[in-house]
Order: C-alpha cells, then sequence, then structure tokens
C-alpha cells in the first residue's frame, strides 16, 4: 500500500479515482478484519449517508496492537517523553502497550462501560491517555477527547451532548513551569452532569484532589482487581469509534463522528504513505491527542502500522527553546510532524538553540494545523530539515479524519506553502459562490470534496440534520470544507484560510460566534463581535469589539474581567488577544454586523473599506478606526 514513484502515485490516483470501490478495497486488504464486507461504499451526499466496508467486522485495537505481537511485540510502540526532562521516559513495546489496553478495558467494564456507551476522556499527554483511548475502542465504548485546556463548562456541555456514563481523568497535568488541576476541573464540570456514573483518576502530579465516593476510584487501584486477558469487542465497520468535539461558524461545537472501519483503514493509509515511514523509524507528532492530529497520528494510524510513536507531554519552550530538538537527539527522531505555529514560536529565538544539536536523524519533516507562510518553511527546511528532509505540508480537518491534500514524502514534489496535490482517492474541487466548478489552472475558490473517502465524518453526534446543514448544503452534492484554496498554474493545491467565521488560533480551532456568546455572558456586556487578525506566532490573533460596557474600575481591569469570563466559559485558548471598548458596531439595516469592516480595522488596514453606504450608522466606522488607532 506504500507508493514508491511519481508515476505510481499518479495510476494510483487514476485509479482510485476511475474504480474507487477496488481501489479502497485492495488498500483494505492490508488491514484485520473479523469478516469481509460485502460492498465497499454506498453513498450520497444529499442526506448524508456514507458506508464504507458494509458488513465488515473489525476491532482496530486488534490492527493497532494484536497483530503486531507475533512480529514486533518487542519493538517500541510509543515512546513518552515528560515535561520535566530530568525524569526518565518511558517506552511502551507492543507487547507491553497490548497488555496494559487489555488491562484497563477490563477496569473500564468493572465500572460498568459497554459497546455504544461514550466515554469522556481529560488527561495529560502520558502514555495512559493512549491506553485510555484504545481500551474505549477494545470493549466498542465510543471515545470523546477534550483537550486539557478547555474550561469546566466546556466539559459539561461536551459530556451531556453526548451522555457520557464515565470520565476518565488524572490529578493534573503539567505544562511548562504550570500544573493544570484536571481533576478540579473535572469536578466543577459533574456537577452539572447527571448521565456520569464513574469517574477514573489517575495519579500524575500527585496533587491533592477530591475523591467522591460510589463515583471516583483510582486508576492504579482499579487496575489491581482485573486482569490482562480481554478480548477485542466485534464491531461493525460503521459502528461509531469515536466523537471529536470542534467548533463550527454558529453556536455551540459539534460533535464530529468516525466509524470504526473506513476510519483506520484512512489514518493508516495516509500515515504509511504521506510519511513515507520505514519499519524501525522513529516518529514523533507534537500534537495533543485532544485534538484530530493526535488521535489519527499519535494513536491509529502509526500504531496501525506498526510504527514508533512519541509522545510528549511538555511544551516546545520548557525549559529552554531547544526542547524539540533534545527530545530529536536523544530519541533519534526520524520524522517531526508539528504546527506551523511552533515553528514560528521556535523561529524567534534565533539560531543559538539549535547549537550543539544533532538532527542528522530527520528525515521527514511535517506541518500541520494551518496555512504555513513561506519564511517558516524555509527555516524548517534549511534549519531543521539541513535541505535534506522533505517537508508534507498537510491539509486536512476533523471532519476528514485524515490527511487530504498533501506531499507524498520522497514520492512527490513538496513546493514552499503549498499542501500540493490530493491523496489517491480525494476529489478536490473549486467553486465559486454559487457552486459552480472553477476548472483549469490559475484560479481560486471554495474547496470542496466531490467524492467521499474512508475517513469522513459520518454525522454530527446527536443531530444528523447539523451535519448535513453545515457541510453538505452550501453546495448540492458536494462536501463543502469551509477553506478557500488557490490551485496553481502547475495545478498545485494551496490552502489560504477560513472563509467561514473560523478562527485558526495557533492551530486551534474557534468559532467566532463562541468567543462572541462567551464575552457577552460577562455581566454589562451587550454587545460584541470578534474577527481574527494576522498574528506574528499564532497565525490568527482574536480581536474582540466591544459595546462599551458597564464598566467596574478602570477599563483595563473590565478588560481582564472579561479575559476571566472567556476563560471560564471556553477555556483560556479562547482568550482575546486584544478587546477594544466602542460605543457601536458597524450594521447594516437589517441589523447584519459588517465583519469585512471590523477585520480590516483589526488588520489595520483602513485605506479601502470598501462601500459602507448601506451602513446604518457610517459614522461609527471612524469612531473605531479612531480608537483602534489608540489602542
Ligand atoms: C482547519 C481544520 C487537520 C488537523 C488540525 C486542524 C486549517 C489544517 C492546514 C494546512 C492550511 C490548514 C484549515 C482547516 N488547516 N491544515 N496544512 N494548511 N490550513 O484540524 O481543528 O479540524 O481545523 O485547519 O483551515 O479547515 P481542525
Amino acid at each position: 500500500m506504500q507508493i514508491t514513484s511519481f508515476e505510481q502515485y499518479e495510476e494510483n490516483y487514476k485509479k482510485s479515482v476511475e474504480n474507487p470501490e477496488q481501489f479502497w478495497g485492495e488498500v483494505a486488504q492490508n488491514f484485520q478484519w473479523r469478516k469481509p464486507w460485502f460492498k465497499v461504499l454506498s453513498w450520497n451526499f444529499k442526506d448524508p449517508e456514507i458506508k464504507w466496508f458494509e458488513g465488515a467486522k473489525l476491532n482496530i485495537t486488534e490492527n493497532c496492537l494484536d497483530r503486531h505481537l507475533a512480529t514486533n511485540g518487542d519493538k517500541p510502540a510509543i515512546i513518552w517523553e515528560p515535561n520535566n526532562p530530568d525524569e526518565e521516559s518511558v517506552t511502551l513495546t507492543y507487547k507491553m502497550l497490548h497488555e496494559r489496553v487489555c488491562r484497563f478495558a477490563n477496569v473500564l467494564k468493572r465500572n460498568g462501560a459497554k459497546k455504544g456507551d461514550r466515554i469522556c476522556i481529560y488527561m495529560p499527554m502520558v502514555p495512559e491517555l493512549a491506553i485510555a483511548v484504545l481500551a474505549c475502542a477494545r470493549i466498542g465504548a465510543v471515545h470523546s477527547v477534550i483537550f486539557g485546556g478547555f474550561s469546566a463548562k466546556s466539559i459539561a456541555d461536551r459530556i451531556n451532548d453526548s451522555q457520557c456514563k464515565l470520565v476518565i481523568t488524572a490529578d493534573g497535568a503539567y505544562r511548562g513551569n504550570k500544573q493544570i488541576p484536571l481533576k478540579d476541573v473535572i469536578d466543577d464540570a459533574l456537577i452539572g452532569c447527571a448521565t456520569v456514573e464513574k469517574c477514573i483518576v489517575l495519579t500524575h502530579v500527585r496533587t491533592p484532589v477530591s475523591m467522591l465516593k460510589g463515583r471516583d476510584v483510582w486508576w492504579e487501584d482499579e487496575v489491581k482487581h482485573v486482569n490482562d486477558i480481554c478480548d477485542a469487542e466485534e464491531m461493525d465497520a460503521e459502528d461509531m469509534l469515536f466523537i471529536l468535539y470542534t467548533s463550527g461558524s454558529t453556536g455551540k461545537p459539534k460533535g464530529v463522528v468516525h466509524t470504526c472501519g473506513g476510519y483506520m483503514v484512512y489514518a493508516g493509509y495516509t500515515f504509511a504513505n504521506v510519511f513515507n515511514y520505514q519499519p524501525g523509524e522513529v516518529y514523533f507528532c507534537t500534537a495533543d491527542i485532544g485534538w484530530i492530529t493526535g488521535h489519527s497520528y499519535i494513536v491509529y494510524g502509526p500504531l496501525s502500522q506498526g510504527a514508533t510513536s512519541v509522545l510528549f507531554e511538555g511544551i516546545p519552550t520548557y525549559p529552554s527553546p531547544s526542547r524539540f530538538w533534545d527530545i530529536v537527539e536523544k530519541h533519534k527522531i526520524n520524522t517531526l510532524y508539528t504546527a506551523p505555529t511552533a515553528i514560528r514560536s521556535l523561529m524567534s529565538f534565533g539560531e543559538e538553540p539549535l547549537n550543539g544539536k544533532d538532527l542528522s536523524s530527520i528525515r521527514v519533516l511535517g506541518s500541520v494545523g494551518e496555512p504555513i507562510n513561506e519564511e517558516a518553511w524555509h527555516w524548517f527546511d534549511e534549519k531543521i530539515g539541513h535541505g535534506k528532509a522533505p517537508i508534507v505540508d498537510t491539509w486536512w480537518q476533523t471532519e476528514t479524519g485524515g490527511i487530504m491534500i498533501s506531499p507524498i514524502a520522497t514520492v512527490t514534489k513538496t513546493k514552499p506553502s503549498f499542501a500540493t496535490l490530493p491523496l489517491p482517492g480525494i476529489q478536490p474541487i473549486l467553486v465559486d459562490e454559487n457552486g459552480n466548478e472553477i476548472e483549469g489552472n490559475g484560479v481560486s475558490g471554495n474547496l470542496c470534496i466531490k467524492f467521499p473517502w474512508p475517513g469522513m465524518l459520518r454525522t454530527t453526534y446527536g443531530d444528523h440534520e447539523r451535519c448535513k446543514q453545515t457541510y453538505f448544503s452550501t453546495y448540492e452534492n458536494l462536501y463543502f470544507t469551509g477553506d478557500g484554496c488557490l490551485r496553481d498554474e502547475d495545478g498545485y493545491y494551496r490552502i489560504t484560510g477560513r472563509v467561514d467565521d473560523v478562527l485558526n488560533v495557533s492551530g486551534h480551532r474557534i468559532g467566532t460566534a463562541e468567543v462572541e456568546n462567551a464575552i457577552n455572558m460577562h455581566a454589562g456586556v451587550v454587545e460584541s463581535a470578534v474577527v481574527g487578525y494576522p498574528h506574528d506566532v499564532k497565525g490568527q490573533g482574536i480581536y474582540a469589539f466591544v459595546i462599551n460596557p458597564e464598566m467596574h474600575g478602570e477599563a483595563d481591569l473590565t478588560k481582564k474581567d472579561i479575559l476571566q469570563t472567556v476563560t471560564r466559559v471556553i477555556g483560556a485558548i479562547a482568550k482575546p488577544d486584544k478587546i477594544l471598548f466602542v460605543s457601536g458596531l458597524p450594521k447594516t439595516r437589517s441589523g447584519k454586523i459588517m465583519r469585512r469592516i471590523l477585520r480590516k480595522i483589526a488588520e489595520g488596514d483602513t485605506t479601502n473599506l470598501g462601500d459602507t453606504s448601506t451602513l446604518l450608522d457610517p459614522a461609527v466606522v471612524d469612531e473605531i478606526i479612531e480608537a483602534s488607532k489608540k489602542y
């Protein structure tokens, strides 16, 4: 299933378009199934209804663990690098990981979990997080991992939306020199979560935590009560594997649903190809398992291919901005997959942190999460890859399950700041506002996908209509990505950023409406409008225009109060970088906020604001411009 030449890529691509069922049927033969499918694909994008490998039975953990035991049982599956470099790293071989997953799967059963139950996971980046994820999959429970930066309210909303029965957490997490009290946050969340019966708590930082009798149990105690034999639950290819909440342009985050068979095939296939993974290599993806990148390219993709996956607890700048390079040297990393925001942040420290670091093990570099600017691309290429490691700029989304448009390392060409070409099986098209296809090269438009792929989302949990509206209704018979895109003269794709009201802050996806709702929850705030603006390190920063709130003390203090409210409602990751108090917002006569104008002001470009004649009160624009200049 690994492509080794450009000609083979072209052949495979052609075949995947002309005969997708045959193509994916053959790819799927590289995985272990308990029963084969009777139909590779049935689909329509209207409802939408998408079924891959219908009738097939499998368990993804047999593909990620059991099938490697005979040949690769003693090979490292996970290498854990702790936050504190003075602490020992931990290596789990496939045998050890298998044993721990089975044991913890039995803990889940002992605590009442069954196939189909939803389980919320809120944990630090420790091996037990991967173990918890895989243990859910082992018994057919549906995991919903929540990133450690979200607040109690965000957790409660997600737990309630999918009616989780269990929560798996830890006492706390280390992040650089900070400690995050995870169990405290969970305790606050669970006040409003009637469906949660049990909470399993891992000891990690050993900070004091409250343990409620009958509900809370310790991970370390529970594993003593069970053995490590746990047959994998037989799952239908289209049974739910996990839910992952993600932000959209409106309302609350939605639970993107991925299913067992198609997701497994897609995560495994794309991992093997994009990174050109070779047996014995050490692969390091710096994402958090709380996001889709961690699901697909720390856990499921690499493990399904018998790879060695490094799991890092800390942050790139702790204890110093040399940390990534120390890890590369220490574990002889062959593939480093990271985010443009991390690259830009490390770039800003200059070359000193690189002095004396041996990066010669690096063979492939990867970028994900946001457009990578040329400067960062070249720095990554020259300083980290020494001009010898292809950079795979991988475009994809939570909803796509795996990488969609990307170079294939050592096989297809790279181009600075271009995601380049679609992977086999992916049929991108560009459309104009009316949904007409924009053909030819040297064109831009909205990026859509016109044919299903195995890793695509199946629904949004509990609200299929929302899935249909969000992704399949903007343009008939197309999956709409929400991204703008350029196809250059050579037919290479460059993602230009979101065309909806979704922000990408340090690679984290945040809806402007969500941030506005959080700001508006602050006592004294009547209305606000949030837009993104270019930020040197974060990619996008959050700019909030807030109609003069009732002040409580100085304006600066009131701004801090608002930040505190946003932290409580969503989490620290959604805190605006700038808050500007204004007396009004630019609205049309029908009451719609003209974000275009606010975006321009936030960018500091007020020369050409376009047509403002439809505004209810054009004078407000000048006032906002004046205020923004004084910021
Ligand atoms: C959005 C999806 C994919 C995992 C991490 C983010 C942006 C993602 C790229 C890239 C330009 C990118 C898009 C996309 N994005 N990768 N290589 N080049 N933009 O997943 O949170 O679901 O966000 O991230 O705007 O729609 P996500």
